[in-house]
């Protein structure tokens, strides 16, 4: 057992514990203790080039070794390794083949209604070859993109690798997206293809995935698509569409077991993943090849301090970067054997997570506070679904991504799932940032609840003012990172302006990346807090949305004039949506209000997903501005909290609405 140990001196925000990682995990990790750390860090600065190009030789397969490791001339549109070239797939399925993991199970997939399926590396190669060959039938071919509208599954993630061995760049949406996000995703990316499953089988329900699919074709201007591959799932009822549409199987089953991999440049792209910024338009994210996978494997033994004996969890949706990173590629490229979940965490009851590490004997363990937060609710409503109720002894390292973890529920995971003896990795990063940023390293790192430490060794992590000065440690500011890093972005899909007005911004000197995120920096120890974004996105339950997508969702409304959108504090959701809406029409009350509430939050629902859909509505006959007509959205947030204006409000134009947006509908 690893006692907390009180520290003088103020944490971050307040918070005083330090847990040391236990002393059997330091001998035995990847980056064993502070000097450990600390050298890393040293030859990072010391030598920059020098230590990325020692870790993509020691990490990365290359086919041709690259020569020149950064190339800045044209900043902020980096490249890495650019004359070298690799292919993905080869570095995570065939080296795997010769290294000794040929039969070593690469998923355990743990279905919806508990039945299981064990995949070898040997099998997974034979499948995403197949499925190679397959999409080269269709006469896909590298450069061209690829969306991918699938459940949780061995075949999204073989749809990936499949992609990745033919240079073909996915772009994977999430299947909780509508059938209007994901046409603007197909359009934006002018995809060839979709693959998606027929339904998906989620917590006890089947919904559709294929339905969907053929709606956002049928509304139009998705012309570059070719084909539809369909994996049959539940064998539900579903149209076809005779020319366009296709069976996995029967694109699959005659296909050979093999495939050349295509071998690419280093910067050639990956995938492009799309996310929310600022703006009502979601913003392709772009990754490159060889820097991405470099980072994907080397954060494995890093961060997650992989071993070959280990079974390791990642609970995201392959929708998000981290499905991608730390399900996809990650642990295949370090030749991990890992579980694949179908289901939620709810479902057949709310000890589903435990149950299922206790079964096929997870020793590491990575989820989003969100989770952790319901469960903790759920466990002190049912002793049987408590963590206690299972036996969790296998575990030996947790994580937690997504958004900030409060330390309260820290303290819980770490003592009732972790038992006091798993480290803990907090690890912040983004879409953006391709794979972990600052987190503890779990034989390394004192941790502290709520803080996500220090950066990883070669991350120039940094917290600035908003004139790109340094700020002082114990004073907070805005995320930064000072030098380009292998798998960040490179550009956002058909917006090259955007990706450098938006991430390198003028106002901090052109040359920083900037996060979006506001930290804090302890005095004593220099450990981040991230404090909560600093631009106009919100996080719920690790689901990352734009207030103005949101808001431009509400206003398609018919019914609609005005809306504005902001974040809540939520217990258990981390955040919660809270629009205020001004009608077309007279502002309605009571059993009116209730009725055009529901059907805006339907609509949104439909718009963007469910994901999106507010929690709360106001109405108002109008929302609070400033003489000049800006909506004042720190009164708005300020209301939406349920605590009284304090602010000067003398700007406002129209005081009096203020009252009536205090109501929920
Ligand atoms: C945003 C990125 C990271 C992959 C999944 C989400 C927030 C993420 C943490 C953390 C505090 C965190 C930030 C960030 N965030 N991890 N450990 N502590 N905040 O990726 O959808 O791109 O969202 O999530 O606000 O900017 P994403």
């Amino acid at each position: 057992m690893n006692a907390a140990t009180e520290q003088q001196g103020q944490q971050g925000l307040g918070e005083t514990r330090v847990f040391n990682p236990p002393a059997a995990f330091t001998a035995n990790a990847a980056v064993s203790g502070m000097e450990a750390y600390n050298a890393l860090v040293a030859e990072a600065e010391r030598d920059y080039e020098g230590f990325w190009a020692r870790l993509a030789r020691e990490n990365v397969d290359w086919q041709t070794p690259f020569t020149r490791t950064l190339n800045e001339d044209n900043a902020p549109f980096y490249k890495w390794f650019e004359d070298g070239k690799l292919n993905v797939s080869y570095n995570c399925l065939d080296r795997n083949l010769t290294n000794g993991n040929a039969d070593k199970t690469a998923i355990i997939f743990e279905a919806d209604d508990g039945t299981v399926t064990n995949v070898t590396y040997k099998e997974l190669h034979a499948k995403v070859c197949k499925f190679a060959n397959g999409l080269k039938s269709l006469g896909i071919k590298k450069g061209d993109r690829v969306v991918i509208y699938m459940s949780m599954s061995v075949e999204g993630v073989a749809a990936m690798q499949a992609c990745a061995r033919i240079g073909a760049t996915h772009s994977v949406v999430f299947g909780g997206f509508s059938a209007k996000s994901l046409q603007e995703r197909i359009i934006d990316a002018g995809a060839v293809a979709v693959i998606t499953a027929d339904e998906q089988s989620r917590g006890g329900k089947q919904l559709p995935l294929k339905a969907i699919v053929d709606e956002a074709l049928a509304m139009g201007g998705c012309d570059t698509i070719k084909n539809v591959v369909v994996y049959k799932r539940t064998g539900g009822n579903i149209a076809f569409t005779e020319g366009r549409d296709i069976w996995l199987s029967d694109l699959v089953d005659n296909q050979a077991a093999e495939c050349e991999p295509e071998w690419v440049e280093a910067e050639h792209p990956l995938f492009i993943l799309y996310t929310s910024g600022s703006t009502g338009t979601p913003k392709g994210v772009q990754h490159a090849t060889g820097g991405y996978l470099l980072w994907a494997a080397l954060t494995m033994k890093w961060s997650f301090d992989i071993k070959p004996s280990d079974v390791y969890w990642c609970t995201a949706d392959i929708g998000w970067v981290t499905g991608h990173t730390y399900i996809a590629y990650g642990p295949t490229a370090v030749g991990a054997t890992q579980v694949i979940f179908e289901g939620v965490p709810t479902f057949p009851h709310a000890g589903r997570f435990w149950e299922t590490v206790q079964k096929h004997k997870v020793t590491i363990f990575y989820t989003a506070p969100t989770a952790i937060r319901s469960l903790i609710k759920a466990s002190d409503a049912d002793e049987k679904v408590h963590p206690k109720s299972f036996d969790l002894s296998s575990l030996r390292l947790l994580g937690t991504v997504g958004e900030p973890i409060n330390p309260e529920a820290w303290m819980w995971y770490y003592r009732n799932v972790g038992r006091e003896a798993c480290p803990i990795v907090d690890t912040f990063w983004q879409t953006e940032t391709g794979g972990h940023m600052i987190t503890p390293l779990p034989g390394a790192t004192p941790m502290v609840p709520g803080s996500c430490t220090l950066p990883l060794p070669g991350i120039m992590a940094a917290i600035v003012d908003e004139s790109g000065a340094d700020v002082p440690n114990g004073q907070g500011g805005i995320l930064v990172v000072k030098r380009p890093w292998p798998s960040m972005i490179r550009t956002i899909w058909n917006n090259p302006d955007r990706f450098k007005a938006g991430y390198f911004p003028e106002e901090l000197g052109g040359k920083y990346y900037l996060a979006g995120d506001g930290a804090i920096r302890n005095k004593d120890t220099g450990y981040f807090t991230i404090t909560g974004r600093i631009d106009d996105v919100l996080n719920v339950s690790g689901h990352r949305m734009g207030t103005m997508e949101i808001e431009s969702a509400l206003v398609a409304n018919p019914l609609v004039a005005e809306a504005a959108v902001v974040g809540k504090p939520d217990d258990t959701t981390g955040e919660s949506i809270c629009a205020f809406v001004v009608l077309k029409q007279a502002r309605p009350t009571g059993e009116d209000a209730k009725r055009i509430a529901a059907e805006l939050r339907t609509w949104v629902g439909k718009e963007i997903g469910p994901i999106a859909k507010p929690k709360e509505i106001r109405f108002g006959d109008n929302l609070p501005k400033t003489r000049s007509g800006k909506i004042m959205r720190r009164l708005l947030r300020v209301l939406a909290k349920g605590e009284s204006i304090t602010q000067d409000v003398s700007t406002l134009e129209n005081p009096a609405i203020l009252e009536q947006l205090k109501e929920t509908a």
